[in-house]
């Protein structure tokens, strides 16, 4: 666990807490101090991007392309130092990423983005990237750079299904890299305790045999995405930010 250091936060399923997830991991464990943190908004919605806010740095969809042509990139032109303190951003721009590039040409990029997010572990401890809500060559992308995968999901039964779908996904990654990818957690985001499916959705996801955290739907978290504040920001004694720290506690545990 302690080298999961490239963690991408996935899932095909919409509106699940990805971009939510990656805000306040990312800024928490920024926040640690131990280290610089990079988050790669891999999304081309840009929803991370926006939450930051924009300094006309170049994007995510640049970067490919650059990389794919001239297989190396002038870090500097595509990082948003110091977001927060300690905290970077390679954004996206509101663009149809698919417009632009072919999953050909996605595809053509794999090992070079997989070299160049490997590269970028000198300089980070952390590095966590957001990814858009579909299956496709650009999820692939994200998921063959990473170390692990964290999957944001609902209490749902629909999840099930879903869950099965990315754990094949990030295995064909791995298989595919000859590297070894896991599933870091599924975190359900909004839980509310007072469902009583809730009781039997634990059961029922107890049987993939991997870290479970759910993180209580939160006002906090409504709050937060509206002010661009994180949670650490705008709601530190909340519940929603307890659950995320139990998340940095366990998950992303301190080297001795
Ligand atoms: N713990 C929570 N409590 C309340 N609302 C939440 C919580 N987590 C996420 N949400 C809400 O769920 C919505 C979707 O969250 P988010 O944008 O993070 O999902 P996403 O998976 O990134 O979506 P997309 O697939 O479109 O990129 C947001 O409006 C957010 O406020
Ligand atoms: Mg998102």
């Amino acid at each position: 666990m302690e080298n999961d250091r490239v963690i991408a936060v996935a899932n095909q399923k919409g509106g699940v807490g990805k971009t939510t997830t990656v805000i306040q991991l990312a800024s928490g464990l920024a926040k640690r101090g131990a280290g610089r943190v990079l988050m790669i908004d891999g999304d081309p919605q840009g929803n991370l991007s926006l939450f930051f806010g924009s300094d006309g740095k170049r994007d995510f969809g640049e970067l490919l392309a650059v990389l794919r042509n001239e297989r190396r990139v002038a870090l500097p032109e595509f990082v948003r130092r110091n977001v927060r303190r300690n905290l970077d951003l390679i954004p996206a721009g509101n663009r149809d990423l698919r417009h632009e590039q072919s999953d050909a040409d996605i595809v053509a990029t794999y090992d070079v983005f997989t070299a160049f997010v490997r590269s970028l572990k000198e300089r980070y401890s952390y590095i966590i990237i957001d990814s858009s809500p579909s299956h496709s060559p650009l999820e692939r992308l994200l998921i063959r750079s990473s170390d692990a995968v964290i999957v944001p999901l609902e209490f749902q039964l629909f999840s099930v299904s879903g869950l099965e779908s990315i754990i094949d996904e990030v295995r064909a990654c791995s298989e595919g890299t000859g590297r070894d990818i896991r599933v870091h957690s599924l975190v359900f985001t909004k839980a509310e305790n007072k469902l009583n499916r809730v009781k039997s959705y634990r059961e029922i996801f107890s049987a993939f045999h991997l870290p479970v955290y759910e993180v209580c739907k939160s006002e906090y978290i409504t709050r937060s995405l509206e002010k661009s504040r994180t949670i650490w920001e705008c709601g530190p004694a909340s519940y929603a930010a307890r659950d995320y720290r139990e998340i940095l506690a366990k998950g992303f545990p301190v080297a001795p």
